[in-house]
């Protein structure tokens, strides 16, 4: 090697860094930057969890079924201990310090019967996930929103005020404006601006919930129908666009054959709200199922015009008789800051077995949405194109689509012939008259 090559080689680099400022500053001021946002649900704390040798007692909410494989970090028997839950949020705040927001959608307390709980421990579950979170990210808002257990006796949410919409009320005063407040104590649903003409709306579906006693024969309880109607009529006025978070999921559940997660009077009804409003609404977000599911909102022509996500649990609970479970999850939107549009799903997961193996909790990306599945982006009409490719025999997208759906617990569990079917008509079909018809035609 001569003068004359480390000469090349030093103007070539001199020629890389000259280029390579300028570019990377123009890059950050045109390029538009990524908006980010957590989904977190699920949480299902339950603070008994301890590694004994009797696997009977290793958590209430196995409610004495052993446990399988109990480790530091859980069982797909029990609920979440708090250590599987600390890992999480370290986790999330390793991959972003400091995201725009948080959506946080509900269900802290355990799976174990009433008489385990009861107002005053529910409502200190929710204040420790509360604190929990604030002391991770004490600079981030978080949009929560009550879930089915957040209640005692469970699912049996009033439609007016009590000592739990006031205690959320309370514990979230440091996210949530007075306006939220007000209609979060009376009736467990809110309203607010989360960025410039950005809306959130924080629904609490479990007034429509199938169990929930109170609400039977109710027409609109709350109040929420009215309130939804007007809150949306507003934004649409005011040219803002909104994000509809809830805990229990509209439409069919992807694992169980003609089934609402609300009363069907009630889905009918929240179906055609979205579809009135589907083009001022962003995105819709819920939990519930605890595992990974889309839906693509249709309107009557049969255009996709609303993209839904359900994100997986944090806790990998499953219930003695149920095939299958969800390692636990959480994940982030990726969203353009201009229009609201959304991007992306970036998802961790925490591969349980292994991290009880190693004692150690390894949180991984378990896919990121446009390059599992080749798509432009999360929009209804990316998510459309997929589930027509999901139709195909032997459909690959399909078949990674429902590992996803358990958080890649099992590959080996195979769904199709009816297993399928109900999947995909869940996703694409909403209101009954659809549902029907997609389960009559078979695809
Ligand atoms: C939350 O509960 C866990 C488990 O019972 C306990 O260790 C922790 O100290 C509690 N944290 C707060 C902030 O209440
Ligand atoms: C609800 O309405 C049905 C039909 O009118 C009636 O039979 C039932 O008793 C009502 N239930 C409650 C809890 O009001
Ligand atoms: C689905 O459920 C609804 C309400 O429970 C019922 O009216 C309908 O007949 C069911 N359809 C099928 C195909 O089972
Ligand atoms: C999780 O870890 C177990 C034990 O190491 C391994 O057998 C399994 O394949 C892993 N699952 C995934 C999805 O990586
Ligand atoms: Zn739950
Ligand atoms: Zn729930």
């Amino acid at each position: 090697m001569g003068v004359v090559s480390n000469l090349v080689v030093g103007l070539l680099f001199n020629v890389l860094l000259i280029y390579a400022v300028p570019l990377s500053t123009v890059n950050s001021i045109h390029l538009p930057s990524i908006g980010r946002f957590w989904h977190i649900s699920d949480l299902h704390l339950d603070p008994s969890y301890h590694v004994t040798d009797d696997h009977t007692k290793v958590c209430f909410s196995s409610k004495g079924v052993p446990a399988s494989n109990p480790g530091l970090f859980g069982d797909f028997m029990c609920d979440s201990p708090y250590q599987l839950i600390l890992s999480a949020f370290q986790h999330m705040k390793q991959v972003a310090p400091q995201p725009e927001f948080m959506i946080w959608t509900g269900d802290s307390p355990p799976h174990v019967p009433a008489g385990e709980l009861s107002t005053d421990v529910v409502i200190q579950v929710i204040s420790n996930m509360t604190q929990t979170i604030r002391e991770f990210f004490p600079d981030m808002l978080v949009y929560p929103a009550l879930g089915n257990h957040d209640y005692w006796p469970q699912d049996q949410l009033p439609t007016s005020t009590n000592d739990i919409y006031q205690a959320a009320a309370k514990l979230w005063e440091p996210w949530l404006k007075p306006e939220a407040l007000v209609t979060l104590r009376e009736g467990g649903f809110y309203s607010q601006m989360v960025q410039p003409k950005l809306r959130l709306i924080s629904l609490n579906t479990i007034l429509y919930y199938s169990p929930n006693e109170v609400t039977v024969n109710m027409s609109d309880p709350a109040g929420q129908f009215r309130w939804l109607q007007d809150t949306l009529e507003a934004s649409a006025q005011s040219m803002e666009k909104v994000i509809v978070i809830a805990h229990v999921p509209v439409g069919y559940l992807p694992f169980a054959r003609n089934t609402t997660a609300v009363r069907e009077a009630y889905n009918e009804r929240l179906v055609k709200i979205f579809r009135d409003y589907s083009d001022i609404i962003s995105g819709h977000f819920y939990g519930h199922t605890h595992r990974d599911s889309i839906m693509v909102l249709q309107d009557q022509q049969g255009e996709p015009v609303n993209s839904l996500f359900v994100t997986p649990a944090v806790t990998p609970i499953k219930s003695a008789e149920e095939p299958y479970s969800n390692n636990p999850a959480f994940r982030m939107y990726h969203y353009d800051p201009q229009d609201y549009r959304l991007l992306d799903i970036w998802q961790y997961y925490l591969n349980l077995t292994e991290a009880n193996q190693e004692k150690r909790s390894d949180w991984k990306l378990e896919y990121v949405m446009t390059e599992a599945f080749g798509l432009k982006d999360i929009q209804p009409d990316s998510l459309f194109k997929l589930v027509l490719s999901f139709k195909m025999q032997q459909s690959k997208a399909f078949q990674k689509y429902f590992s996803h759906f358990m958080v890649s617990y099992d590959d080996t569990i195979v769904c199709d012939g009816a297993c399928k079917l109900t999947q995909v008509c869940a996703v694409q079909s909403l209101d009954h008259a659809s549902y029907s018809k997609c389960i009559e035609k078979g695809h």
